[in-house]
């Protein structure tokens, strides 16, 4: 017997059901796979605009073996995410394109199926669940700190840039004029690196506790030729101890943490008396249950499990807030214990993310 019958929180019931949504899980992990491989092989890309598809042509298109790649195409059209056509013929449909085809795009998704890196993830569990310790992001590896890239930079030119600077106090005129900014957790540097090429007048420094993301984004900043950028491989909390930046960022970063009070400690040093510290977190609410009805909420425990929280764990001691930890309420609190004053959210209709705009 079930405690209540609310479908948020209540797994009912029925034994038929519960096997379903069982399995259903165990069917998700395979058709993640073959995305995975889809994306590798390219066969999404050669079914792009080019109509009803058999497996003997797109074998050909992409130099793949006809008995294999007609399993692929039934499982894909029997996990619908392609139209059957009859005849065993398959399409790719026009909403697949952004998120399967265009790798530019800001909500192209096949590259985040991690495939055999997922087993890594795994194993590391065992050991973490054991020893109550994470791993930081520079245990990732160089291949980690490239995740997502491709979304960050179509959120850095299209969101960050033209949205939601302008949208903060005073911020943009000074960025045009000439300001020291730093982008602490720059991870793979999109924002500080696409903020150096809009405002060649303004000084940058990305600031990264991995030495993966540092190397990567300083390699990126000589291909694009930019002289005003400069990256520090250091911890959020060794930032300088006196006033120094015009405008800082931390996004998508603090929740990963294993000291965040130290380095909101840190950034509130640093930060010129006239200075704006703009945050980007996770979108959640500070109850469990008040989070149940987010549809992806179980995928967004998986990423907290092997990659967020598992670096605000990193450390002995660590905060370990992870991927819902640094919601409204405890954002609040910790920017104002550490003596904040002006502290307003920013509503961009962003259903991920939520923003603060913080000065002193
Ligand atoms: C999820 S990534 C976000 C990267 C980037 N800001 C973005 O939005 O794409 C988090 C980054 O924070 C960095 N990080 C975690 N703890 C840090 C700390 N204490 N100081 C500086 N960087 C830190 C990690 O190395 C990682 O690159």
């Amino acid at each position: 017997m079930t405690s209540n019958s609310d479908p948020a929180t209540s797994v009912g019931d029925d034994p038929r059901r519960y096997a379903f949504t069982v399995w259903n899980y165990r069917q998700g992990e395979i058709v993640a796979a073959m995305i995975y491989l889809g994306n590798e092989l390219g066969f999404y890309k050669a079914m792009a605009g080019a109509g009803p598809l058999g497996a003997a042509e797109l074998a050909a298109r992409t130099g793949q073996h006809e008995r294999w790649v007609l399993e692929w195409l039934r499982l894909q059209a029997a996990a619908k995410l392609l139209d059957y056509c009859g005849d065993e013929r398959f399409q790719l449909p026009d909403a697949a394109i952004n998120l399967l085809v265009d790798g530019e795009h800001k909500t192209f998704a096949a590259g985040e199926f991690a495939g055999p890196g997922m087993a890594d993830s795994l194993q590391r569990l065992f050991e973490n669940f054991r020893t109550g310790l994470g791993n930081s992001y520079e245990d990732g590896g160089p291949e980690g700190a490239h995740r997502g890239e491709c979304r960050h930079w179509q959120a850095a030119r299209n969101d960050l840039i033209p949205r939601m600077i302008p949208s903060l106090d005073g911020v943009e005129e000074k960025l045009k004029a000439g300001a020291v900014v730093a982008d602490v957790g720059c991870g793979d540097g999109a924002a500080v690196l696409a903020m150096a090429e809009t405002y060649p007048n303004s000084r940058f420094v990305g600031i990264d506790a991995s030495r993966h993301a540092v190397a990567l984004v300083e390699r990126k900043a000589a291909e694009m030729g930019l002289g005003n950028v400069e990256l520090r491989h250091a911890d959020g909390a060794d930032l300088p101890g006196e006033a120094t930046y015009d405008f800082l960022i931390t996004l998508d970063c603090i929740h990963d943490m294993t000291r965040p009070e130290a380095v909101i400690a840190a950034i509130k040093r640093s930060l010129n008396d006239d200075g704006t510290w703009f945050i980007k977190d996770i979108r959640s609410k500070p109850r469990f249950e008040d989070n149940l009805r987010k549809p992806m909420l179980a995928m967004m425990y998986g990423f907290s499990l092997m990659s967020c929280m598992s670096s605000a764990m990193s450390e002995p001691g660590g905060a370990g807030l992870g991927t819902l930890g640094f919601n409204p309420e405890v954002a609040e609190r910790m920017i104002r214990a550490a003596g904040f004053t002006q502290f307003r959210m920013h509503d961009f209709k962003d259903p991920g993310n939520l923003y603060y705009e913080v000065r002193h």
